[in-house]
């Protein structure tokens, strides 16, 4: 099978993983009316090309938050990396180690965070949600800061979990789910081997190490299912703030007025993000929600943005669109299933590579220099 795009990663890891896995990563909330609009969105935005301006040198490179990062992207959080390839946060990492963009170690990760820093250079971000369980999220916080991790990544748009019907068809819930989810591994031998046998313990790395016992997949879905807290608001994240030593990043905003807030509470940077299409189904594309919020705020805190992104050109868009870096998550998580650390670098090289053919034909040397300017008026979402 030849590989040379994010879809193409997709069709490979569909073949290889169960149902239950492909299906998690790969699905939305309700009728994912989110999920498909953010890349259609995204897709809709159309950049000037402008031409004879000398590309022959171009920076793809950014700072953000006093680190160097060799392109304007980071790897979002995601849960159970490590059930989509053997040790899979730790592969992940790797992959953006050494191409010089930061990893977000999720904090519902099969790996514990422990395991995954020694095996980089650069320090990971840490990802946490709001949860009733605020002992855990003190530990975890306090294991995030010993392993160095810079940034925090503060989830807030999952004060409670989305309806994903996928999930319930595909063996990852509902019933006989166990069971299900036994044939599936069976019937795919080279997940089963490699990451069923070969991957284990699949430990909730983090949730595990803070009860001192053995977690599962069923404490996944019970833990986040008992555990999420709809009683949250700004006011609960003061403790964290002040307790946190880096920069700490709201991820999930997609209202202008939320992002003034941040601002106000006295946060870093804000995610725009609608979890993927895996929370609120029907709400607003990124793309679309975007410029609003960049007028809002933007210069004020840094601007990150997720959901949506397959491609070096999406990165572009989003950056043109008001954000300062983009985020990936199914796309690396794709790439990982199929092909392990190799394909996530893959994956991120033919990142950079759409990322500078974007940059070429609209006539931009820097990252800096892709601006609204760069947008066709009239397909600004
Ligand atoms: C967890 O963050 C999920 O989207 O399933």
């Amino acid at each position: 099978m030849i590989i040379s795009s994010s879809t193409d990663y997709r069709a490979a890891a569909q073949k290889r993983l169960p149902p239950f896995l492909f299906h998690y990563i790969d699905g939305g909330a309700y009728a994912e009316h989110t999920l498909r609009r953010n890349v259609e969105d995204l897709a809709g935005v159309a950049l000037r090309q402008r031409v004879l301006k000398d590309m022959s040198r171009l920076d793809t490179g950014i700072e953000l938050f006093g680190e160097k990062l060799a392109l304007p992207v980071a790897l979002s959080p995601v849960g159970l990396t490590g059930m989509y390839a053997r040790r899979g946060e730790v592969q992940a990492a790797r992959a953006a180690d050494r191409k010089g963009i930061p990893f977000t170690m999720s904090s519902v990760s099969v790996c514990p965070i422990e395991e995954v820093a020694p095996r980089i250079q650069r320090p990971m971000w840490f990802q946490l949600y709001v949860l009733k369980d605020r002992g855990f999220m003190r530990n975890a916080l306090e294991r995030a800061q010993a392993a160095g991790c810079t940034a925090l990544v503060f989830t807030v748009d999952m004060p409670v979990p989305g309806a994903r019907y996928r999930d319930a068809h595909s063996g990852m819930s509902g019933p006989h789910a166990a069971l299900r989810r036994y044939v599936q591994a069976a019937t795919h031998p080279r997940w089963a081997w490699d990451v069923g046998l070969r991957g284990k313990p699949h430990d909730l790395g983090n949730i595990s190490a803070y009860l001192g016992k053995p977690t599962g997949l069923a404490d996944y879905m019970g833990y986040l299912g008992a555990n999420f807290d709809p009683s949250i608001s700004w006011k609960d994240l003061e403790w964290i703030r002040d307790f946190w030593k880096g920069p700490m990043l709201i991820k999930g905003i997609l209202d202008a007025d939320d992002a003034r807030d941040a601002v106000r509470f006295g946060a870093d940077g804000i995610i725009v993000s609608n979890h993927g299409g895996r929370q609120l189904d029907g709400a607003l594309s990124s793309a679309r929600a975007l410029p609003a919020i960049a007028d809002a705020v933007k210069g004020q805190i840094k601007i990150l943005a997720d959901s949506g992104v397959r491609s070096g050109l999406d990165v572009v868009r989003m950056i043109a669109l008001g954000a300062d870096a983009a985020m990936i998550g199914r796309a690396y998580i794709y790439a990982l299933a199929a092909q392990g650390e190799s394909g996530v670098s893959h994956l991120l090289d033919l990142l950079e590579k759409e990322i500078r053919v974007a940059m070429t034909l609209t006539s931009v040397s820097s990252i800096a220099q892709i601006t609204g300017d760069l947008l066709v008026r009239e397909t600004r979402p």
